[in-house]
């Protein structure tokens, strides 16, 4: 009974110092076009992150991406998605403002390239087809 409840202390604590997953920061269900909203929710306060990627995964394909794969090895997804991509603002002002880049396919769909650690994605990795 102690151990389980310091177990939960712990993993509390690990999610409060690392921040957020790579499915919290990179994958959604579905994309609504709002990238000053989404960003929100992924930048640490007093930071705006330059760039992040969205991966639209409505069916979950993405969640096991990892699972039996080394520490430290790269993985492409077998699948492929359609990505949001924000981009910070280059405007000096206060608030982080986004601005999704512009594709010239917005429906084009891309392999995801992770690393991985412990089975799971750790990391996305920049623009690969
Ligand atoms: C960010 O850039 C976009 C595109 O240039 C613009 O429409 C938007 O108003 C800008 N946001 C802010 C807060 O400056």
């Amino acid at each position: 009974m102690k151990i389980q409840v310091i177990s939960v202390l712990l993993l509390l604590s690990a999610e409060h110092i690392f921040g957020l997953n790579f499915y919290q920061k990179h994958v959604v269900k579905e994309w609504d076009g709002n990238c000053d909203e989404k960003m929100i929710a992924i930048n640490k306060p007093g930071k705006c992150k330059r760039i992040n990627t969205f991966i639209v995964d409505p069916d979950n394909l993405l969640g096991d991406i990892c699972k039996g794969k080394k520490n430290q090895e790269h993985v492409t997804s077998k699948d492929q998605f359609v990505t949001h991509d924000c981009v910070k603002n280059d405007s000096k002002l206060p608030a982080c403002a986004y601005t999704e880049e512009i594709k010239p396919d917005p429906n084009q769909k891309i392999r995801i390239k992770v690393l991985c650690e412990k089975n799971k994605p750790v990391h996305y990795e920049w623009k690969c087809n």
